[in-house]
């Protein structure tokens, strides 16, 4: 049975808990995931070389010193890859994906197939930018490529696979390469948030959250539950990390067991900042104020083709006869229009005291709020 504290799903697939292992080609195999990724909600093992073109590529990386998986018979490594999964330490209810790599969309749907049938989910790397890779037109040549990446993940879906997309940020525009994938059909977008020179670029983990409904899965130097947090505060659904488990081979673990706490303690393990702070996506919406002084909320609210008055109303309508409508002693009368639990306040505290509104099930409602304004938005996020 899996714990749905976080009620988290995609596809027909449910994940226990926002924690996964990412890809590093060489070293993220079944055997490696099961020792340090066992408490994962997601593992990714790969990136698999499904042709000759990409082991023969992947044999020109490691004769530069770099790992990689290489096999002669591709398909039949893949699936007692997904096979070593079941039968290692994995705790039951650990999702697996294969991130794969091919020069053609022929082995592609037949790595889907047998991901499909293995309930896992096929993961195609459109990340890669070694130049042996990208040459054969693989890895960050798709994202260069929306046309054909675009008829691929249409292919590789019409399997019935669930289609999780790995991309890099600041390679191409990160907006439209967003749309494209959404619009070809993926469930998940991947993206190792990757800006030269600094650490994760987390405005546009921002960014990308509001420009699309897919399940998310933030990536980029997490190596602590500051930075996981930071990530989750820009609107990832879930986060991953790779090379900080060779430098911690617990942390996955770690990570399971604070998130965990976070999310039992506050309800809403991924709330967002908020956006007075220039940092909140648009789920920030569920703490903003009465729109009635000039501030970042119009813009915001512009984006979602609402007014202010049609703003004002749906949080109303929303918080009729729940928790969310007193609050007579606050600034605009009711909790509606109330700040996130970590800004301290003495009247919106007093108020959820009165009324035995838990700051958990507060929490709680603000995230319902949230979807409720993105569901009911005269223009929706993927196409504002
Ligand atoms: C040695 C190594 C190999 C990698 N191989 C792959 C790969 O085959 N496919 C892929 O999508 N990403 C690959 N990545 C990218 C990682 O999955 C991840 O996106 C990146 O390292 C940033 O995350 P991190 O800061 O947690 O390491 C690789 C990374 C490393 C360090
Ligand atoms: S409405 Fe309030 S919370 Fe929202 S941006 Fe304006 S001042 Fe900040
Ligand atoms: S009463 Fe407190 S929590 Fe509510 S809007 Fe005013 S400052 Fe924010």
């Amino acid at each position: 049975m899996i714990d749905d504290i976080f009620d988290l799903h995609t596809g027909n697939i449910t994940f226990k808990n926002p924690i996964a292992l990412a890809t590093m080609a060489g070293i993220t195999n079944s055997a490696f995931a099961n020792e340090h990724a066992n408490r994962a909600g997601l593992v990714v093992i790969g990136s698999f070389n499904l042709d000759e073109k990409t082991n023969d590529a992947a044999s020109k990386l490691m004769a530069r010193g770099r790992d990689e998986f290489i096999s002669d018979n591709p398909f039949g490594f893949l699936k007692s890859e997904i096979e070593n999964m079941g039968d290692g330490n994995v705790v039951a209810g650990n999702v697996v994906a294969v991130n794969v790599r091919g020069t053609t969309i022929e082995p592609l749907l037949e790595a889907a197939m047998i991901a499909r049938d293995a309930g896992a989910i096929l993961e195609l790397d459109a990340h890669c930018r070694q130049e042996e890779m990208v040459s054969i037109g693989v890895g960050e040549a798709l994202m260069r490529d929306i046309p054909r990446l675009v008829d691929w993940i249409g292919k590789i879906k019409e399997t019935g696979v669930v289609v999780s997309v790995k991309i890099r940020t600041n390679v191409v525009d990160d907006i439209v390469l967003t749309r494209a994938i959404e619009s070809a059909g993926a469930d998940i977008l991947h993206v190792d948030a990757m800006k030269e020179g600094t650490g994760a670029d987390l405005r546009m983990i921002r960014n990308i959250r509001d420009s699309t409904k897919m399940f998310l899965i933030g990536n980029n130097s997490i190596t602590c539950f500051k930075d996981a947090k930071d990530m989750f505060a820009r609107g990832a659904d879930m986060i991953s990390v790779a090379r900080g488990v060779l430098n911690d081979p617990n942390i996955i673990s770690e990570l399971v067991d604070d998130i965990t706490a976070l999310q039992q303690a506050t309800g809403w393990y991924n709330a967002p900042k908020h956006i007075c702070g220039g940092e909140g996506d648009l789920r920030a919406l569920a703490f903003c104020c009465l729109p009635v002084k000039p501030c970042a909320v119009h813009n915001k609210i512009a984006k979602l083709g609402l007014s202010a008055q049609e703003f004002a109303n749906m949080k109303m309508e929303f918080a009729r006869g729940t928790m969310l409508e007193p609050g007579d002693n606050t600034c605009f009368g009711s909790l509606v229009w109330c700040c996130k639990l970590s800004k301290p306040c003495f009247l919106r505290d007093g108020v959820m005291n009165m009324i035995g509104l838990s700051g958990a099930e507060y929490m709680r409602l603000k995230k319902n709020l949230a979807t409720y304004i993105l569901e009911n938005a005269k223009i929706p996020v993927n196409e504002s």
